[in-house]
């Protein structure tokens, strides 16, 4: 570790925790690094159709030329391969394998996704495919989008094809990346592509999600692949803000709409009860939980931030003790030990776990050729602490995923909000690795050494 770095050491426990078998990892998505929007036949996505709607986005912020991914690929391996990650979680675009979601596959879309995979696989990176990453491709969102079933059975199609082409290349493929997202922020808060605000539509959406999960896991089965085949939810743990009856009773429906809501239904085959949901799915049939509950070979959770659930007028604020994020979000690294430890208790026999997503938005600058951007550094720092404190205290957790690999198209907030271990200067498409980039190298390479000298 270079004296610069010094402070931000792990401690012996964990780095005793983490040395052996862990999988050290960063992630990206297509939509939001790719660009090459309308190139090589890819049909558009909500995402396109969104990010072009006035007003949807910070400053109106598209897609479509993001990180230049789509043509500067191999650099991004390049750099991946320099960093000595084990692995990178990246998504495939539907709409550029499969332009209308239906009908014709797109040739040059799966090439590319071919040529990613070998060129990860030559450096000796795992590569962990997610399916779907919110870009649902426009022509499935003109007949009905997730409101519909016939969507579920196009994106089971869909698996399928990837799981064939791509197969027993990949170290794992998960179905959709935060479901929560797709079904609240874009059906219920209109915060997200498609862009409706419709609670009662956002949980038929979600319940189509998750049988497009079960359908999607029984497609890629039958191809009799090896690769291990999961889901990525978003979680966090809850605080109520005091011990009222009416806090306990708010920490309660917000851990139930946000992480029961989908664990339930996959590892215990029902939607939670609680008096605080509103919504119920309208679609369920008799047999959706015997497909929704398929068996998974893993579980990637995502870790931002906690939820602190306050009742009172004006609500209480959380503490904020170390802080909030660009994003605004509090920084709060013991949640993510209570989060692991609390799902361990309920949901007995989970599979491995694997931390796909974890990480801050920094308002960085490149000053000489250099970014120190300590408060990831101490971010990523604490959070590894927490994590291997869920693994010490017995949870099956395998790896971990920085968000993001590169400054990237966030969303509604467009590219102000800078998640990467990379800066990118998006008038030169310029990459500077930042002092966490750094940090993160050296702190993998001296674990990886550890285990070499304990054999
Ligand atoms: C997650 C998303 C990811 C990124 C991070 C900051 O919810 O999966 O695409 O936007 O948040």
């Amino acid at each position: 570790m270079s004296d610069l770095h010094q402070p931000f050491s792990l401690t012996p426990e964990t780095r005793a925790s983490l040395a052996n078998d862990f999988i050290w990892g960063v992630a990206t998505s297509a939509y939001q690094i790719e660009g090459g929007a309308a190139e090589g036949g890819r049909g558009p996505s909500i995402w396109d159709t969104f990010s072009h709607t006035p007003g949807k986005t910070a400053r109106g912020d598209t897609g479509d030329v993001a990180c230049d991914h789509y043509h500067r690929w191999p650099d991004d391996v390049a750099l991946m391969a320099g960093l000595g990650v084990d692995a990178y979680r990246f998504s495939i675009s539907w709409s550029r394998v499969q332009p209308l979601g239906h009908g014709d596959w797109n040739e040059e879309g799966l090439g590319f996704y071919d040529r990613l995979v070998d060129a990860l696989l030559a450096r000796g990176i795992r590569p962990h495919a997610t399916l779907y990453h919110w870009d649902l491709p426009q022509g499935l969102q003109d007949h009905g989008g997730w409101a519909v079933r016939e969507t579920a059975l196009r994106f089971a199609d869909y698996a399928e094809r990837i799981a064939l082409r791509l197969g027993d290349r990949l170290a794992g493929i998960a179905t959709h990346n935060e479901p929560w997202c797709t079904a609240t922020l874009g059906n219920e808060r209109g915060q997200f592509a498609p862009g409706f605000k419709d609670a009662a539509l956002a949980a038929d959406v979600s319940h189509h999600l998750l049988v497009s999960h079960g359908l999607a896991l029984q497609a890629m089965r039958a191809t009799g692949t090896r690769t291990p085949l999961g889901i990525v939810l978003n979680q966090s743990s809850t605080t109520a803000a005091d011990d009222s009856t009416a806090d306990r009773a708010l920490a309660a429906t917000e851990y139930a709409k946000f992480v029961r809501w989908y664990m339930d239904p996959i590892f215990d085959g029902r939607y939670p009860l609680d008096p605080g949901i509103a919504h119920y799915p309208r679609n369920v049939q008799a047999e959706d939980f015997a497909i929704i509950g398929q068996p998974l070979d893993f579980l990637g959770i995502n870790y931002y931030t906690r939820i602190w659930a306050s009742a009172a007028t004006p609500p209480l604020h959380a503490p904020r003790a170390l802080g909030v994020t660009d994003m605004g979000w509090e920084i709060y690294p013991e949640g993510l030990t209570e989060l692991l430890v609390g799902l361990h208790e309920r949901y007995p026999g989970l599979p491995p776990i694997y931390l796909m997503e974890n990480g801050m938005a920094n308002a960085d600058e490149v000053v000489d050729g250099r970014v120190a951007d300590f408060a990831r550094i101490d971010y990523m720092r604490r959070h590894l602490e927490a994590l291997a404190r869920a693994r010490e205290a017995g949870v099956d957790i395998r790896g971990f995923f920085y968000w993001s690999l590169l400054d990237n198209y966030e969303w509604d907030s467009g590219y102000g909000k800078r998640f990467g271990l990379v800066h990118v200067d998006y008038d030169t498409q310029r990459r500077t690795l930042k002092d966490s980039a750094l940090w993160y190298r050296e702190t993998m390479a001296a674990l990886r050494r550890r285990e070499t000298a304990h054999g």
